[in-house]
């Protein structure tokens, strides 16, 4: 979900709204803000940020001091009712919230035998009416009642709260779900990440787990939930607006696709000294004698990040020699795993902010791991809890469907594997310096790639009406064939399964049919002789086959309905390329659909619930 709050001398309602869109890719099932204004009024809505921006016209929105929150539903479903701000049943307070109350049952139960009623089903409200309730026993400060409150509570939360009678104060607070409080003159902004302050301050404070926030037009206080105080760590925020804007693209998705030779060269830049064969990356050399000599590495991430990781395990194993296990950060929480001490875990995430991906990593700290961090969002919760690590250096991932993000991902991946074979002494110097030509080699060949994207669109065009689609790798491809399923159903709403091509005999044979569109990731590799079977498999079946190629591929054009022809590039950096076709494959075919790419249904980019 994302969180807005402003609290100074502009008018608060079109600095929130402004931020709700911002942050709309957090979740959009419904938008709200509470301002006050004399009195404090909620206005919330099912629906996108625009929805309600489109009720409140003609209506009281002045105020010196909002709150805004847009939502990705956890309990109840996405109504007028459930969304936030709640209003406490005093009437005298509105609070937003994101994140789980775990224990809110059983302080339900209490709440409801004192009298209270609840007017929607959502956690926030039973914590909402606990802050309530302890303020009106306590006679306390609001401060004090939200203080006492998140002592008792467990789960994950930041929360913006805001009193009628007190028209200048925002009180905050999070424990495992994020905070940003930009620093203006005068005035404060409060989001769940940057992009909704960036525009009004470059000074930030990242506000930290269990730490409480007092924020007035020219006052910032931060306690800890033993009420001490403690010191604001202002932060520069390295960001300008246009990295959060369209720039002339019709969908953030396109335009972030269209940025990758861009994000990939930042990525490599600084790091990758080709002329010299040298790699610097601080945060691993730091620990690259622990990691070589670890019995094992555990790479845990969720969703696009996860597939990043499946190819980082072919990567790592096949360079360094160091045994690789991927898991998804939800299974791993959760199922009493071993973790020895040394082992290293590399965690992969987008935003930094995943709650699973984050707690899987606490557990595996508490257990003496060594964390790693590969993230895109600067300043993020997973980036300070690693002991180290290097940012992908993508810039704002605004569209849903991670793109951008996960070739950098691939990036960094690619020269930490080489780092540590390099450190091991488990590759040979001349391969090692041929894949570092092929690393800086990428951002020019992904410039070729999307000079396609005319052809790929006929391509989407021509199948966008099938119901299931097939997406076949094997090698360092398969991971990019899961990734590529997913696109497709992120975006479009088509049933697509990613397999291991030879894997298919063994269930997915079964669809196909002459109506099923199979995507073959085939570029030249190792395995590219077993993929022409596969085809062949597939064509004796009728199925339709779509071919991710290499340039000069004489075999694959003439079994293929229709292929897609990439520049040559070696295997093991191949799949930063061969993902490119594929979420231009699914973009064209959202957009021929009419969905809205940007923010397709039900999904949220930063899942900050478990
Ligand atoms: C959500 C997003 C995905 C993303 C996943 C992991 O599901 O919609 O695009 O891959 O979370 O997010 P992370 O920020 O940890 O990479």
């Amino acid at each position: 979900c994302g969180i807005v709050g402003y609290t100074g001398p502009r008018e608060a309602y079109p600095i929130v709204l402004k931020g709700l869109k911002r942050l709309e890719y957090r979740g959009y099932d419904s938008a709200g803000v509470a301002l006050i204004n004399h009195s404090l009024k909620v206005y919330k809505k099912k629906g996108k940020v625009a929805d309600l921006e489109e009720t409140l016209i003609g209506q009281d929105v002045h105020g010196h001091i909002g709150i805004g929150h847009t939502r990705w539903a956890t309990h109840g479903e996405p109504n007028d009712r459930n969304a936030h701000p709640h209003l406490s049943q005093s009437g005298e307070i509105a609070m937003i919230h994101n994140g789980i109350i775990e224990n809110y049952a059983q302080i339900k139960q209490d709440l409801l035998a004192k009298g209270y009623t609840f007017k929607s089903d959502t956690d926030t409200e039973v914590l909402l009416n606990f802050i309530d309730d302890i303020k009106s026993k306590n006679n306390c400060s609001l401060e004090e009642a939200v203080r006492i409150a998140l002592r008792r509570i467990v789960g994950a939360y930041c929360i913006l709260v805001v009193h009628k009678d007190d028209p200048e104060t925002i009180i905050a607070a999070r424990k495992g779900s994020p905070l940003v409080i930009g620093i203006g003159k005068g005035e404060h902004f409060l989001a769940s990440d940057a992009s909704p302050i960036i525009e009004y301050t470059k000074e930030v404070v990242y506000v930290n787990d269990y730490e409480i926030a007092i924020v007035r037009p020219d006052e910032l206080i931060l306690k800890n939930l033993g009420n001490e105080k403690q010191t604001p760590f202002i932060t520069k925020l390295d960001m300008d607006l246009t990295a959060i804007e369209k720039g002339g693209y019709d969908h953030f998705m396109l335009k972030e696709i269209f940025e990758q030779p861009r994000t990939i060269y930042d990525c490599l830049r600084g790091r990758l000294d080709v002329e010299n064969g040298k790699i610097t990356m601080s945060g691993i050399q730091q620990y690259a004698e622990q990691i070589v000599n670890a019995g094992r590495i555990i790479i845990i991430a969720c969703g696009t990040s996860w597939h990043a990781g499946l190819v980082a395990e072919y990567v790592i194993e096949e360079l360094c020699r160091i045994p690789v296990e991927v898991e998804y950060a939800s299974e791993f929480r959760y199922r009493n795993p071993i973790i020895n001490k040394g082992d290293v875990i590399i965690a992969i995430s987008q935003s930094g902010e995943t709650a699973d991906t984050l707690v899987a990593i606490e557990k595996a700290k508490e257990q003496g791991a060594i964390i790693l961090g590969i993230v895109n969002a600067v300043g993020s919760s997973i980036a300070r809890l690693s002991h180290a690590g290097a940012y992908t250096h993508s810039g704002p991932e605004i569209g849903v469907a991670s793109t951008k993000a996960f070739t950098g991902q691939l990036a960094v991946l690619n020269m930490v594997a080489l780092l540590l074979a390099a450190h091991k002494g488990t590759i040979d110097r001349d391969r090692y310096l041929l894949l570092c030509k092929e690393l800086t080699a990428i951002p020019e060949k992904a410039e070729a790639i999307l000079k396609l994207d005319a052809e790929i669109k006929a391509i989407a065009e021509k199948y966008k009406d099938a119901s299931n689609a097939l997406f076949l790798g094997r090698g360092y491809n398969f991971p990019v064939a899961l990734e590529g399923a997913l696109k497709l159903k992120e975006i479009s709403y088509i049933h697509a399964e990613g397999y291991p091509a030879a894997e298919m005999k063994h269930g997915p044979i079964a669809l196909v049919d002459d109506q099923l569109p199979v995507v073959f990731v085939a570029t030249k590799d190792s395995y590219h002789e077993k993929v022409v079977s596969n085809i062949q498999e597939i064509k004796a079946r009728k199925g339709k086959v779509i071919a991710i190629i290499t340039e000069g591929d004489t075999v694959i054009p003439g079994l293929a309905d229709d292929v897609i022809v990439l520049p040559a590039a070696d295997e093991i950096v191949a799949p930063m390329l061969s993902v490119i076709p594929l979420q231009l494959l699914s973009y064209h075919v959202g957009v021929a659909k009419g969905y809205d790419v940007d923010k397709p249904r039900n999904l949220a980019k930063s899942v900050t619930v478990e």
